[in-house]
Parts: C-alpha cells; structure tokens; sequence
C-alpha cells in the first residue's frame, strides 16, 4: 500500500506502526534494541544543533525584494542594479553580536544587517552592520576583540574590565563604541534602525572604470531607540522581543522597507583625502561626497522554517557579482576569508547548495563530492577544465578590474591615527539630554571595572575627543576632574 499524505513515517520512509510507547520485553521492559524507529527517533535527536555563529549567534530573518529607483549604471555593470524598475530578491538576516543564541534582543549591541541578493549573475551578499563603522580597523585584532565582548574563561561571566580594558588600548575603538553607548546602541525594533555595509568597496561601470563607494541603507520606519530601562525589563520579559516584532509586522502586512544610498569616491581621491578611506572606523563626510539614492528594499515575507532559512543560511563579505569589487580596507580583506572558512565548518562543505543559499542561476563549478552533497552532485558532466568536451569556461570579460599595487611588505597600521576628530564631532552634534543619556550610559558600563587605570585610560580618550565629555565621565565615575589630573 502506498504511504498516504499525512501518514507518519521514519527517516527512510516506512510508515510508523507506534510512536506513543517503545517496544519492550513484556509491559515493563527492559526495552528491544530492536525498535529501530526508537533508536533512529534519539540518535537524530541527539544532533539537531549545528554550532551556533561565533558572533551574531542571535538573529531574525525575511525574505523580500530590491527595486532599482535610480540609475548607477554610470558606476557599476552589476545587473541587478541595471535599470531603474528592476526587483532583485533577497534574504536579510538582523542579529545582536555578542550574545549567544538564546539571548535577549534588547541588548545594547551593534546590530547585524547581513543582505542576500539573489541576482541573474549570482548572489551577491553585503554583510554589513547598524552603524557605519567598527571597533577595530585590522582583521588580526577582531579575534581578541571578540574574546573581550564574550565570557570570562574562569567565571563564564561577561567581563567588563576586558571590554574597557581593550578599548581604552585601542583608541580606534572610540567612534564605535561613542555610537554604542549612544541612543542607537539599543533599536526600539530590527525595523527601526539604518543599515550600513561599513567598507568601502569598489563599483567598476561597463568601460572598466572603477570607483569606491560605502553603502547606507534608511529605514522608512524613522530611527526609533529603546529608553534603558524599558529594555532591561523586556530582556527579561520578552527576550525574543525583536524577533517577534519583524515576524508579526510582516506577517500583518506591515511591510518594513528601507531606501538604499551610495557615497560614490573616485578611485584617486584615495591617496588625497585627508585620511585613509579604508580605514572602517572613520566615515566620510557627506559634504564631500554626498549619498546618491539607489533603490527601495522591502520585507515581505517571512520563513517557513528557521534552521532552514535562518540559521542555515551562510553570508559571505567575499560574495561578490560582476561590477562589485573588495577594497584593500584591512577589516574587509580578512573577512574575506573569515565567513566561508565558518560556513564550512558551521553549516557544512556543500552550505552553498542548500535552497537557502542556493544561487537562483545556473552554478557549473568542477566541486564535486564533500558531505552532504544532496544535489545531483554536478551529475555527468565535465568535472575539470581544461578539457576538449566542451565543459563550462571562463569567461574574460568578468575578470577582476586591475589595480595598482606598490610599497614594502610589512605588518603596519594605516599611518593616520586620528581618533577623536570624529567621535568628538559626533558627540557634539547631540543634544544636552542626548549627551546626558551617552554619559549616563557608560559611567553605568564603565563602574563594575575594577582598575582606575583602564577606566582613567578610556575617560583620557573621551576628553580628548571633547573635554566636556571626559570630563562628564569622571564626574560620573567620582574620578578627578580631568583638567588636574593632565595638567
Ligand atoms: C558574522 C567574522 C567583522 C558583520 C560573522 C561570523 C564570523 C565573522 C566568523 C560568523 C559567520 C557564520 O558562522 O555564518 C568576522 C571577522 C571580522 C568581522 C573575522 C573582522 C575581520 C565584521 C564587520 C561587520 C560584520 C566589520 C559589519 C560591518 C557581521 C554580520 C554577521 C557576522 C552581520 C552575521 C551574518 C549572518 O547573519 O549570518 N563575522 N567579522 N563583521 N559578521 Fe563579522
């Protein structure tokens, strides 16, 4: 008899005669090793959890689409940003950063803003963040950054004398942490914040000419931020606050919708500006170079499953099409390779061909095999190139724009090392009450750590972007005010 729709069955198909009691020697057991549909029910059970993000752990996710409103096509060949009308779909993933999966929404923590586009030229992927720069400007610090943001060793506490203790040794840290500890450090919702891809990367047009350019991404919502003391309580209240808001928006029809924003640089203002370009903790004045609308993203749809969509579903800064380029911005080169290496090992070898990550074109690489590989595995065709039986080619007209390259090797910084500039800009653009919450928000973050030196460290790197400000933070503190203690 055929298995009817509907019939219980086991992983290989057989209907299920009893899933309510397990087969046993007589009423009382001992129980039959025997009933393979109990053995397979706990051995599945025992491996349902892959390994949880090492950061970003924590997250929401919707399907929508991208609409072109504006004409790029002068700056970048990418195709879904061809023609004014054009409706690419995507997958977007929001997430908090530190916290582990089952943590509370309504932390103060950057936001991740990760978007899958999935294009006629494969997917192209901007995993940027709610704020328009980071705490680090070298790949090779993030690792110890994020040891700081994650529990102690010992205590598996959060560690707020290595949170301040890193920041204040790492003075690029400040704009980041100015827009942290800010209003914006805790969104009222996931619809209710900007996003920003934070680098800067490079557009090449059709003529191969290439420009750089830092993508933004206002909500239509309007920014709104929780009040402190309303997000402690839902922490506690409702930890899945977030989630559960973009969920029923969408599913109520109340479709969230953010307009895309280019800054557009051209290629040789890099070597004149008046800082590194590439350096991801500082932005770069609108004034200069002001935003130029792109088009319209908006959330219509939610997943049927969250493994399968949302946690399976694998981002990758190095996910580009034809027309995007990496910059050499020392952050993003590192990611580069950082997201694959974690999608093998999180998601799996083959993660790519999961529907969720599938490209919607044709994929014809010579990969073969690997685990899991439930697709048709590439089936009978042309499995190396080159070859004579006319196997997939490449194609040189999607070559990587060339680009200049020149110094000596050597392991250095970016040889600006203004830090205050901007995050002093940004703290006076507030308002007074604006600045009372940011000074209110880190005399409280700053007070469990134990050393006077690494708090009078950090308040030294407030004061030098506004002397108001550090002073505030150790009034806060009952530290000394700074003006005796420096000079
Ligand atoms: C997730 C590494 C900097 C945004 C991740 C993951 C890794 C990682 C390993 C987990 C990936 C996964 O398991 O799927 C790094 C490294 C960085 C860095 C090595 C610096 C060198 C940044 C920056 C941003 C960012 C600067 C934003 C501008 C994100 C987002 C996710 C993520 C949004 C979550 C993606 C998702 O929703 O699946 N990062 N990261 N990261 N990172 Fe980073």
């Amino acid at each position: 008899m055929e298995i009817k729709h509907g019939q219980l069955t086991t992983s290989w198909g057989a209907p299920v005669g009893d899933n309510q009691n397990s087969m046993t020697a007589g009423s009382r057991g001992p129980t039959l090793i025997q009933d393979v549909h109990l053995l397979e029910k706990l051995a599945h059970f025992n491996r349902e959890r892959v390994p949880e993000r090492v950061v970003h752990a924590k997250g929401a996710g919707a399907h929508g689409y991208f609409e072109v409103t504006h004409d790029v096509s002068s700056y970048t060949k990418a195709d879904f940003l061809s023609e004014v009308g054009k409706r690419t779909p995507l997958f977007i993933r929001f997430s908090t950063v530190a916290g582990e999966l089952g943590s509370a929404d309504t932390v103060r923590d950057p936001r991740g803003f990760a978007v899958k586009f999935y294009t006629a030229e494969g997917n192209y992927d901007l995993v940027g963040n709610n704020t328009p720069v980071f705490f680090i400007r070298d790949a090779i610090k993030f690792p110890d950054f994020i040891h700081t943001q994650k529990r102690h060793p010992q205590t598996h506490l959060k560690n707020p004398n290595a949170v301040w203790d890193f920041w204040s040794l790492s003075p690029e840290s400040l704009h980041q942490v100015s827009i942290l500890m800010s209003d914006r450090g805790i969104p009222a919702t996931l619809r209710h914040m900007h996003g920003y891809g934070s680098h800067t990367f490079k557009w090449v047009n059709a003529d191969g000419q290439g420009v750089w350019v830092k993508y933004h991404f206002k909500t239509e919502q309007g920014v709104k931020n929780l009040d402190v003391e309303l997000a402690a309580k839902l922490a506690g209240e409702n930890p899945d606050y977030h989630i559960e808001d973009l969920f029923q928006a969408i599913e109520k029809g109340d479709f969230p919708a953010w307009k895309l924003y280019v800054q557009i640089m051209p290629l040789e203002d890099a070597d004149t500006y008046r800082f590194d370009p590439f350096d991801v903790t500082k932005v770069w004045s609108q004034k200069d170079y002001p935003l130029i609308e792109v088009g319209r993203m908006v959330l219509d749809r939610n997943p049927q499953n969250y493994f399968a969509e949302v946690e399976q579903a694998t981002f990758s800064p190095g996910a580009f099409v034809p027309g995007i380029e990496a910059s050499p911005d020392k952050m993003l080169q590192g990611r580069l390779f950082a997201y694959a290496d974690a999608h093998r090992y999180r998601v799996g070898t083959n993660h790519n061909t999961l529907p969720i990550n599938k490209p919607v074109t044709e994929v014809n690489n010579n990969q073969r095999d690997g685990q899991m590989r439930y697709d048709r595995n590439g089936g009978s065709s042309m499995y190396y190139e080159p070859n004579s039986y006319n196997g997939a080619t490449e194609s040189a007209a999607y070559k990587t724009a060339t680009f200049e390259v020149s110094g000596s090797a050597d392991s250095v910084s970016y040889d600006h090392h203004d830090h205050y500039t901007q995050p002093g800009d940004l703290y006076r653009l507030l308002s007074a009450e604006e600045r009372g919450r940011l000074v209110n928000n880190i005399v409280n973050a700053m007070k469990p750590v134990e050393k006077d030196e690494i708090k009078l460290r950090q308040i030294a790197h407030f004061y030098k972007a506004d002397p108001e400000w550090g002073n505030a933070v150790a009034t806060g503190l009952g530290l000394r005010n700074m003006e005796t203690l420096f000079y």
